[in-house]
């Protein structure tokens, strides 16, 4: 099938990347000239795994281009998937115009009968929305349907998921719409479920809140764990035997970041106060998690009293691993703390640090390697569960910092190791490792 994408993000270029690779003739329509450029030469703008290999190769067969004029782009197309991001707006509601641009640009350009898909995260109703702006500035006498597919995929293994993801959703108010937009979805192999338009919308907004749920459910299990001396990964793992409850999104941490949980769960707490309900539960689910986001700056404000002048290492600072992805990143609220509190900041990320410079504040100095972090440290944050940083010999801590404190937002080591390694080891939700008090150690400088 001929088919158009509107937005290169994340959303947009891998699902028209991974359209072509299962056999369908995709133009990717982006206003960003240089982003285009480097598209059609198979550069990817977002580091994702395995995204360029198809690019590559999809270009070369012919099956994928790259436009930024839209006429161009939906020359032909069956269909036209709208990607365009919904950004939070001051309210914490989703901010639609870019989507409503997008429609104007369909209803202009369009010249056979066409089948729009949203893609993007859309507040329940806005595909009815979408579709008023089309009818209302149509220039050619054609026929088109609305259908609402959201995306779930995740950052860092978008491609993966796009061919294995659990299911596909179908929102759409006619049968046919929706069983042509099955076809195209055939060769991802993945089940269909179909429903009307704004179930599926609340489909995809429900999911995120769900599952956001789940991780400041077990960020707060985690610090009620500290406090009685119970571990936290036995009782995750134990709670996850029961398929009820299911063992995936139970790991504590230092909050959930990244470019859909916090936009989406505030837009679904906007979404039903529109209608006069209050969220109690998912309002709740946001307040724990900008606590959970502070939480080793208490343990380390625990350990040393004063951070002014201590030289703190951070190890990572992307929202999660296998991306340079730093929207919303808790590094981000962790290392303005830190800074504000006077502390000498050294960070290092293995993909992250060009992005992270254009977010985090002036002062921090960036190391271009863990040994550079470590060097001379006071004590080292871990931010991101890299495996490069799993992988870390723990005698390293030891060699290279002023004092090996390592405070892990991760879980990434085992206590055993830690303890083994005479690091001074604080966790989530775990016993801790060899905590001295800062009293005790002038105490015996002092001696010395
Ligand atoms: C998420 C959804 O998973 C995806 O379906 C949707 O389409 C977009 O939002 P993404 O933001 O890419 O995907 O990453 P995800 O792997 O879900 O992680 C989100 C955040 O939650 C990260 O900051 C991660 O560190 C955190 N997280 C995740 C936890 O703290 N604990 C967990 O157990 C899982």
């Amino acid at each position: 099938m001929k088919i158009a994408v509107v937005g290169t993000g994340y959303v947009g270029l891998v699902t028209g990347v991974t359209l072509s690779e299962i056999g369908h003739c995709v133009t990717c329509i982006d206003i960003d000239q240089t982003k285009v450029e480097k598209m059609k030469k198979g550069i990817s703008p977002i580091y994702e795994p395995g995204l360029e290999e198809l690019m590559k190769r999809n270009i070369r067969e012919n099956n994928l281009f790259f436009t930024t004029n839209h006429r161009e782009g939906f020359k032909d197309a069956e269909v036209i998937y709208i990607a365009v991001g919904t950004p939070e707006k001051k309210d914490g509601s989703a901010d639609l115009s870019f989507i409503e641009e997008v429609a104007i640009n369909i209803a202009q350009n369009i010249n056979r009968n066409v089948i729009v898909v949203t893609k993007s995260t859309v507040p329940v109703g806005t595909n009815y929305h979408i579709e008023k702006i089309i009818k209302q500035n149509l220039v050619n006498d054609i026929k088109f349907d609305i259908v609402s597919n959201p995306e779930f995929l995740r950052e860092g293994s978008a491609v993966f998921d796009a061919f294995n993801g659990d299911r596909i959703v179908i929102g759409a108010d006619n049968n046919k719409a929706a069983q042509i937009i099955e076809e195209v979805n055939n060769n991802y192999g993945i089940p269909v479920f179909k429903t009307d338009i704004k179930s599926a919308e609340m489909i995809k907004y429900a999911s995120n809140a769900f599952l956001a749920t789940k991780i400041s459910f077990i960020n707060e299990i985690s610090n009620i764990c500290e406090r009685l001396g119970a571990d936290i990964e036995g009782v995750a793992q134990g709670m996850g035997l029961d398929n009820r409850i299911g063992s995936q999104f139970l790991n504590a941490g230092i909050g959930y970041g990244g470019s859909c949980f916090p936009k989406d769960t505030k837009a679904l707490i906007q979404i039903a106060g529109n209608v006069d309900y209050e969220f109690e539960l998912l309002k709740g689910v946001v307040k724990v998690n900008q606590k959970q986001q502070r939480i080793l700056i208490e343990k380390l404000e625990q350990r040393f009293g004063e951070l002014g002048n201590k030289v703190i290492g951070v190890l990572g600072l992307a929202f999660k691993p296998n991306t340079d992805d730093m929207r919303e990143a808790p590094s981000i609220v962790i290392i303005k703390e830190l800074l504000n509190k006077g502390a000498i900041v050294k960070v290092y990320d293995p993909i992250a640090i060009e992005s992270a410079k254009k977010v985090l504040e002036p002062g921090v100095n960036y190391a271009t390697s863990v040994d550079e972090t470590l060097y001379k440290s006071d004590a080292v944050l871990i931010l991101t569960e890299w495996d490069e940083f799993k992988e870390i010999d723990l005698s390293l801590f030891k060699q290279l910092m002023n004092q090996p404190i390592v405070v892990d937002g991760r879980n990434c080591f085992d206590l055993k190791g830690a303890l083994e390694n005479d690091i001074e080891y604080y966790s989530i939700g775990r016993k801790e490792i060899n905590r001295k008090s800062e009293e005790l150690e002038s105490l015996s400088n002092s001696i010395r």
